[in-house]
């Protein structure tokens, strides 16, 4: 049975203090009125996981992630962030390929691809995002180019491998601008990218991986979304950094969509 997942994204935002109480509400609220299995997971900025993890204490419920990690093992990488270290620090997930990265640095799907890999054989899951720019939407050639992502950084998995990997779809046209894909338009793609992985891998593999969506969730519209049978959860990015909208994604995650 593949996992719920609910996954913030903070990106580059929040000082030390307030990434810290913004933890320690989402970790008391989570403790008090989240009853459920979903999994709960904070990708902070690399120099919070560690204060992160200590506020978050032994055992909690709730997983640490980064936002990127480099393609290289170890070595004379000036500035970059190995996935053996991240692991080392106890995070458990990594986000690979977010469209910011693929947009501004530049990352394509053989960089992507090797990425994926060092984070696995870290022992990291990765967050593997793909998702369309409105323009490729508008020309009806976005399940072409979500394929493309796909087939370019985990097709090269083995089986077994494919499994540990969580994949976010996310499209570039709502992230950050408030426009949500419909829970429709959502379901649609998810069920495309489950089928193209049921043709490649199986489909006992495909049914086991757990498929994201991320672009605009909030606190309104995450039981929506969610209620849609390949959609398995979320990659919130703007509504994870307020604790109470983003403890009430994670609710909405949990429970079943309402008849
Ligand atoms: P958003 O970001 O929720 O602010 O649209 C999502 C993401 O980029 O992962």
């Amino acid at each position: 049975m593949r996992k719920k997942i609910v996954a913030g994204n903070w990106k580059m935002n929040k000082t030390l203090d307030e990434a810290l109480a913004l933890t320690s509400e989402i970790a008391g609220m989570v403790k008090d009125e989240v009853r459920s299995d979903t999994t709960i997971v904070l990708c902070t900025p690399f120099p919070y996981l560690v204060p992160v993890l200590r506020v978050l204490g032994d055992g909690s419920r709730i997983a640490v992630g980064a936002q990127n990690c480099s393609q290289h093992e170890w070595g004379a990488y000036t500035g970059e962030t190995s996935a053996l270290m991240l692991a080392s620090l106890k995070a458990q997930y990594v986000i690979i390929g977010h469209s910011e990265r693929r947009q501004y640095f530049g990352e394509d799907g053989k960089l992507l691809a090797a990425k994926v890999d060092i984070a696995l054989r870290s022992g990291l899951t990765p967050i593997f995002c793909c998702g369309e720019p409105l323009e490729v939407r508008e020309k009806g050639g976005h399940q072409d180019l979500v394929g493309e992502q796909v087939e370019a950084s985990l097709y090269h998995l083995d089986e077994a491998q494919i499994k540990k990997v969580v994949i976010a779809y996310e499209p570039v046209w709502a992230i950050g601008t408030g426009k949500t894909a419909t829970s429709a338009q959502a379901q649609e793609m998810h069920a495309f990218i489950r089928s193209q992985l049921a043709a490649k891998y199986g489909q006992a593999t495909a049914s086991d991986i757990t498929i994201l969506y991320g672009g605009s969730v909030n606190a309104s519209n995450a039981r929506e979304l969610f209620s849609s049978p390949d959609v398995d959860g979320g990659l919130v990015g703007g509504a994870s950094l307020k604790s109470r909208e983003f403890v009430e994604i994670i609710k909405a995650c949990s429970t079943p969509a309402s008849p």
